[in-house]
Parts: C-alpha cells; sequence; structure tokens
C-alpha cells in the first residue's frame, strides 16, 4: 500500500480517495520507498536452503516458476504442434548483397482462422550461422527499416479494436531505435515481429478474443494473461529460428522493451532455449521491485492492466508484502544465462533503482553458477553499462530505446556469444 500517512481522520477519508486513485498517489520521492523485507530466492519453499546449481535448478527454479505462473502471469498452455510457417520471400540480395532477408508468416492455429503473424529476419551475408536478435515491438515491421521489400499488413486499431490497413506507413519510421546495419556487419542476424500480432493488446482485455488466446479455453484465475501470450509467441518465433539454418539455435538474443520488457524476462523465465535476454525499460512487474513504493506499483498494473495479468494477480493489490515472490526472483529464473537489464534515468515511472536493487538480489543465484551479477554496492554512474553476465546501465534520458543502448547490446552479446564463432 503506498505510504501516505495522515494526522486527522477527516484526513483519512482523504487518503482513502487517494488510494483509490493510484496515479495520484505515486511516489517519486527515495526517503519515502519504506521498508521492506525481500523473500530470499535461496530458500525453498520447505525452508530448506538452496547451496548449489543442482539444488537450484532441480527444486528452487520450479518452485519460483510455479510461483510466478500461479500468482503473476499465469499458466499457458504447451505448444502443441498446431503452429505453422510459411517462409515465403527470401532474398539473398538486402541490403546490397550485405544480408539475406526473409519474410515468413507464423501461424498460431494452422487453419484459415490464425491468428497470424510476420516475421522479418535479415542474417549478415557470407556466414553460415549467425547469433540472433530477436526482437518483440511495438509495429508492423516496415517501421523498423527503410525497405520498399517489406509487406505491410493490417493492424490492430487500438481504439477500434478492429483490424485494418495502417492509414498512414512511414517505412523506417523507427528505424532510429534499432541498429540493424551496425549488428550485421558485426556479424548478428536480426529479427522482428510485432506483439500486436501474437494478441492485440486492446484495452480492457479486448484482444483475448483476437490473438493467440481464440485458440484455447477462457482462462481460469490461474491462467495466462497477455503478457503469457506475448512471451509464448515469441517462443513460437524461436520455434522457427531454431529451424532457420542460418541462424545459430543457440545463440538466440531476445529482446523488449518496457511492457516488451517485462515479457521478455517471462518469455526467458520459461523458455531455456533463449540464449539470453535484454529487458528495457521492463519497469514495475519487470525487473524493478514491487515492494519498493516508487514510481509505478502493483496497484498500478492491476488497476489499468489487469489483462496482461493472471487473474490471481488482483489479490496483491494493496497487498505488495504477500506477494510470493519478487523481481530478483524473477530475474534469478534467467540464471545462469547472460541478462541485460537497460533502464533511464527520467524513467521514473519505471524505477531504474529498483532494478539495479532487483539485479544485486538476484546475484547469489548467478553466484550458483560461478557467473558474475551486481557485486557494485552504488547505483553506477549514468552511461556506464556494467557488462557481467547480470548485466546493468541506466542511460541519460527517458523510457526509451536509444541508439547508444544498442552498442551496449551489441557489447553485451560480443561479451558472450561472438567469441565463440
Ligand atoms: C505503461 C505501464 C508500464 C509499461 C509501459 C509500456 O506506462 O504502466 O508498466 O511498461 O506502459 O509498456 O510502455
Amino acid at each position: 500500500m503506498k505510504s501516505i500517512f495522515f494526522k486527522s481522520s477527516g484526513l483519512v477519508f482523504f487518503a482513502m480517495l487517494l488510494i483509490g486513485s493510484s496515479a495520484l498517489a505515486t511516489n517519486y520521492d527515495e526517503a519515502k520507498v519504506g521498508h521492506y523485507t525481500l523473500p530470499d530466492p535461496l530458500i525453498c519453499n520447505d525452508r530448506s536452503p538452496v547451496t548449489n546449481a543442482e539444488t537450484w535448478l532441480a527444486k528452487r527454479r520450479p518452485e519460483i516458476l510455479e510461483l510466478y505462473r500461479e500468482n503473476i502471469f499465469g499458466h499457458s498452455p504447451d505448444p502443441g504442434t498446431n503452429t505453422t510457417f510459411n517462409v515465403w520471400e527470401i532474398s539473398t540480395n538486402a541490403r546490397g548483397g550485405s544480408a539475406t532477408r526473409k519474410q515468413i508468416e507464423i501461424n498460431f492455429s494452422g487453419t484459415p482462422a490464425g491468428p497470424f503473424a510476420h516475421l522479418l529476419l535479415y542474417t549478415p551475408a557470407g556466414k553460415n550461422t549467425a547469433p540472433t536478435f530477436l526482437c518483440l515491438q511495438f509495429s508492423g515491421n516496415y517501421t523498423v527499416i527503410d525497405d520498399p521489400a517489406i509487406a505491410i499488413f493490417p493492424v490492430w486499431n487500438s481504439k477500434s479494436g478492429a483490424l485494418a490497413m495502417p492509414k498512414k506507413t512511414v517505412r523506417g519510421e523507427f528505424a532510429r531505435n534499432w541498429k540493424i546495419a551496425e549488428t550485421l556487419a558485426r556479424g548478428y542476424g536480426i529479427a522482428f515481429i510485432d506483439y500486436n500480432e501474437i494478441e492485440p493488446d486492446l484495452s480492457h482485455g479486448a484482444g483475448l478474443k483476437f490473438g493467440v488466446h481464440k485458440n484455447f479455453p477462457p482462462p481460469a484465475a490461474d491462467g495466462w494473461g497477455a503478457i503469457s501470450a506475448w512471451a509464448w509467441g515469441a517462443s513460437r518465433a524461436l520455434d522457427y529460428l531454431q529451424s532457420d539454418k542460418e541462424v545459430d539455435a543457440q545463440r538466440v538474443i531476445l529482446f523488449g522493451h518496457s511492457r516488451l520488457g517485462k515479457t521478455v524476462l517471462w518469455a526467458g523465465a520459461q523458455d531455456p532455449r533463449f540464449a539470453a535476454i535484454i529487458a528495457n525499460c521492463s519497469g514495475e512487474m519487470g525487473a524493478s521491485l514491487s515492494r519498493r513504493d516508487y514510481g509505478e506499483t502493483v496497484d498500478d498494473v492491476a488497476k489499468h492492466f489487469p489483462y496482461w495479468m493472471a487473474g490471481n494477480f488482483q489479490k496483491f493489490a494493496g497487498h505488495w508484502n504477500d506477494l510470493p515472490v519478487d523481481a530478483h526472483f524473477l530475474i534469478s529464473l534467467i540464471a545462469p544465462r547472460p541478462l541485460f537489464l537497460n533502464t533511464g534515468s527520467e524513467d521514473r515511472w519505471g524505477d531504474p533503482h529498483g532494478e539495479f536493487l532487483a539485479a544485486r538480489a538476484a546475484t547469489p543465484v548467478y553466484g550458483l553458477f560461478g557467473k558474475a551479477g551486481i557485486s557494485e554496492t552504488n547505483f553506477p554512474p549514468l552511461d556506464h553499462a556494467l557488462q557481467h553476465d547480470l548485466g546493468f546501465n541506466c542511460h541519460t534520458g527517458k523510457h526509451d530505446v536509444l541508439p547508444t543502448d544498442w552498442d551496449n547490446f551489441l557489447d553485451f552479446a560480443d561479451a558472450h556469444f561472438q567469441q565463440k564463432n
């Protein structure tokens, strides 16, 4: 519950009004984050300690995964065998011959009813298999690069809740968020998928009728919400990438920003085939600690985005200390795989400090595997990336993906993967 203290009973009523409207009560004062005790990831449900990687993997990790499924993001269905892939374009002469471009239709039901998503994949020319970034993103693939060959598909209109061809199309409109040429030049493939095609992110959960949920029974209170649906779709995109001979199946790095930062953490937690994760400004219910009252809170997510989560998540609005998990548990589910958390100094809503503290609290789990987490006690200087196995950076600027962030992401990928070429 938000830390609001009032002296007179008249003001208690006013305080209750404020709590009802959580936006008004958002705390941005470090002195008022309140006291909290984090649960210990290395203590099992039966109170026995975890002292080695084997016990972590065999016992504690599955417990934490189940706590997240039951209470936070919900249980997702098994992948099944319905999803089909149609590689409808292959150009070996993309980007002036420096890359191969593929466009792949993903049909999540294998029937004309879909839903369909579209994967765009560039791999560098002259390489047999390339480590590859899989990027979940917010718009059609034609926006990531000015390439006239990229097909434009209908998009979900968040106001009307209908699928329609975009009225205005600007190829490469969001190219500044990606460094595709540099990524390819450094020997990586890069793939994109619009999360709205996996399941439209429509208010009040209307998207559940149209996305991957529509092929399954309605979710129970512990069933999958939209974040799980997007994560499930990311794993299906990985199914394809693992079958593509130009992609190194053992080195697929999953990237997402904001709500998709939360999604990639959850996808990586559930699907160990993702070799590394980069979560950008993932914030509340991503990498930042929920027990810290700073910026967005559990209450905000429960109120504004209930459909992102399992129904059971609502129980924790106003009861953050009853959460059986916190963000350091989610981070620890990625261990020992490389994970990079990127934040922004002006993204107070996302609580960069809360992400740093969560990474520190997950560090003992990385330590079980002899991997380096965050040993730094103090929040690092801005734009000073900590390139550990569990890495962290806070860029100067807002809730965004900056070109300089991609330099860090590529360095991070180089440190863990490229030397194996
Ligand atoms: C909102 C939401 C955040 C989320 C962000 C985004 O601000 O409160 O939790 O990360 O949207 O996805 O852009």
